[in-house]
C-alpha cells in the first residue's frame, strides 16, 4: 500500500528529549545493579538481562513503536507505521553488560537510538529510509563467551559460532536463548538480506581517555580494533596439597599463571599486538587444599592490524604448547573468536562530522580500542560510530560515567545525522 505522506516541513532541529533519555539511562541503569559496589551485572541471557530486555521492549511500546525480537534474541523497534520495503537505516547498541560493570557501555546507544526514532515518529519524519532500533544480544559474550553473538547472526557470520554455544559452566544457550524470544534451530531467519540496511550508526561511549584529556565533545570513529578471544583450557592432575610431592605435580594453577603472563608479554614485552588480557579465571575444584586439575582461561588479543592480530594468535598458541611440555599438563584452545579490524564508511564520517559541526561540538576522529557490534555489521551494511567521552577515560566498571551534557550532545548528532543519511539517501 504506497503511503502518500504529506511531507511535512520539519521543526528543525528535531531535539532530543534529554529528561526522558536521561531518565531511561537512571532507569535501565538500575536493573541487575549490585547496591553495594554500585556495578551491574546483566550478563547476556542471564536473568537481569531478560529485565533489562523487558523493560526496553515495554519502553519502546510506551513510545508507540512495535519491537520484535529475532531468533538470535535481538530486539528490533521499528515505528508503528513502518513499510519494510525500503533499505533500513539502523541505529543501536547492546544491553547487555560485562559483570559489575557500567550503565552506558552499549545502553546509552540503545537508548539513544529508541530516543530519535521516538522522535521522528512524533515529529512525523518520514525520510527516504525505514528508521530501527536494535539491541543486538550477548554484545559483551560475558556469561556465554560468543561475544556479538546477536550481530554476528544478523551479518550472516552462522559458521563462526558453535553448533552448541555454551556458558563458561557448560551449559547450553538454547534454553535461555528461547527464553528471550530466540531460536537456536532458526538463525539462518535472523540474517538480514543483502542490501537492507542502508546504514547502521552506533552511538557509544569512548571507554577510553582520549577525548576526555583533548577536552573534545564529540568523537567520530575512523577504524574498531581487530580482537582475537581464545578459550583455554588447562588440564594438569587434580591431588592432594600435603602428601604429593612437588616433583610429582601436574598443577593447571601453576601452569596457568604461565599462560597468563605470557599473554601479557606478548604485548607489554614483545609488542606482537598492542594489548592482550587475561580477564576470566575458572580454577576446578577451587579448593585450598587441593592442586587444582583444571583452569579455563580468556586470552583476549588485540590490534588495528590483521597480520599482527594472526601473529600473536600463533605466538600464544606456540608458547602454550611448549608451556604444555614444561609443565606437564594438557593446554588447549576451547573456543575461539575473532573479529577483524574494520574500517567505518568515509561517507557516514563526513556526515556526522557535518552534524557535529552544524551543532557547534568540537569533534575528532578516532579508533576504538574497544570492540562493537559495528565490526560485525561492516559485512552487511556501511557503519559508522560516534563516541562521547568517558570521564577518566574508565570502562567495565562502576565508576563508568559521562557528563550529561556530552550524553546529550552525541545523542543530538545520532539524531541529526540519521536525518541526513535518510535526506541523503533519498538523492540516490
Ligand atoms: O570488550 C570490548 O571491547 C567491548 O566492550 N565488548
Ligand atoms: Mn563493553
Ligand atoms: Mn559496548
Amino acid at each position: 500500500m504506497s503511503r502518500s505522506v504529506a511531507r511535512r516541513v520539519l521543526p528543525w532541529p528535531l531535539e532530543i528529549n534529554s529528561d526522558r533519555l536521561l531518565r531511561r539511562i537512571r532507569e535501565l541503569g538500575l536493573i541487575g545493579r549490585n547496591s553495594a559496589t554500585g556495578g551491574i551485572t546483566r550478563t547476556g541471557f542471564s536473568a537481569t538481562d531478560r529485565e533489562g530486555r523487558d523493560y526496553l521492549i515495554n519502553e519502546a511500546r510506551v513510545a508507540g513503536l512495535v519491537s520484535r525480537v529475532d531468533a538470535a534474541g535481538n530486539i528490533l523497534i521499528g515505528m508503528a507505521d513502518g513499510q519494510g520495503q525500503r533499505p533500513t537505516l539502523v541505529m543501536g547498541s547492546h544491553i547487555d553488560t560485562v559483570v559489575n560493570g557500567g550503565r552506558l557501555d552499549g545502553a546509552y546507544g540503545v537508548l539513544a537510538a529508541l530516543e530519535v526514532l521516538q522522535v521522528c515518529a512524533e515529529s512525523d519524519f518520514h525520510g527516504s529510509c525505514e528508521l530501527m532500533a536494535v539491541a543486538f544480544a550477548n554484545e559483551e559474550g560475558a556469561l556465554f563467551p560468543q561475544p556479538f553473538f546477536g550481530s554476528m547472526v544478523v551479518s550472516g557470520r552462522l559458521a563462526d559460532l558453535p553448533a552448541e554455544p555454551q556458558d563458561h559452566h557448560g551449559h547450553s544457550l538454547r534454553e535461555p536463548l528461547k527464553q528471550v524470544g530466540g531460536d537456536l534451530a532458526t538463525l539462518d531467519g535472523a540474517v538480514w538480506p543483502a542490501g537492507s540496511v542502508a546504514a547502521y550508526l552506533e552511538l557509544h561511549i569512548e571507554q577510553g581517555p582520549v577525548l576526555e584529556h583533548g577536552g573534545h565533545q564529540i568523537g567520530v570513529v575512523d577504524a574498531i580494533t581487530g580482537r582475537c578471544i581464545l578459550t583455554v583450557e588447562i588440564h594438569g592432575t587434580a591431588a592432594h596439597a600435603g602428601t604429593t610431592p612437588m616433583d610429582a605435580r601436574h598443577d593447571a594453577v601453576t601452569a596457568a599463571c604461565r599462560v597468563v603472563l605470557a599473554v601479557e608479554s606478548l604485548s607489554r614485552d614483545r609488542q606482537v599486538c598492542r594489548v592482550s588480557t587475561v580477564g576470566r579465571i575458572d580454577v576446578h575444584p577451587n579448593s585450598p587444599n587441593t592442586i587444582a586439575g583444571v583452569v579455563r582461561l580468556t586470552a583476549d588479543l588485540r590490534d588495528t592490524d590483521s597480520k599482527r592480530l594472526s601473529e600473536a594468535e600463533t605466538a600464544i598458541r606456540d608458547t602454550m604448547a611448549s608451556l604444555a611440555e614444561q609443565t606437564g599438563t594438557e593446554i588447549t584452545v576451547v573456543s575461539r573468536v575473532r573479529s577483524a579490524p574494520v574500517s567505518t564508511s568515509a561517507e557516514l564520517r563526513t556526515s556526522i562530522r557535518q552534524s557535529a559541526a552544524e551543532l557547534g561540538f568540537d569533534h575528532i576522529t578516532l579508533p576504538s580500542g574497544a570492540g562493537h557490534d559495528a565490526q560485525m555489521v561492516a559485512g552487511v551494511a556501511p557503519i559508522a560510530m560516534i563516541f562521547v567521552p568517558s570521564r577518566a577515560g574508565v570502562s567495565h566498571c562502576p565508576e563508568e560515567e559521562t557528563d550529561a551534557d556530552h550524553l546529550m550532545a552525541g545523542a543530538q548528532v545520532l539524531l541529526r545525522t540519521a536525518i541526513h543519511i535518510a535526506e541523503l539517501h533519498e538523492t540516490r
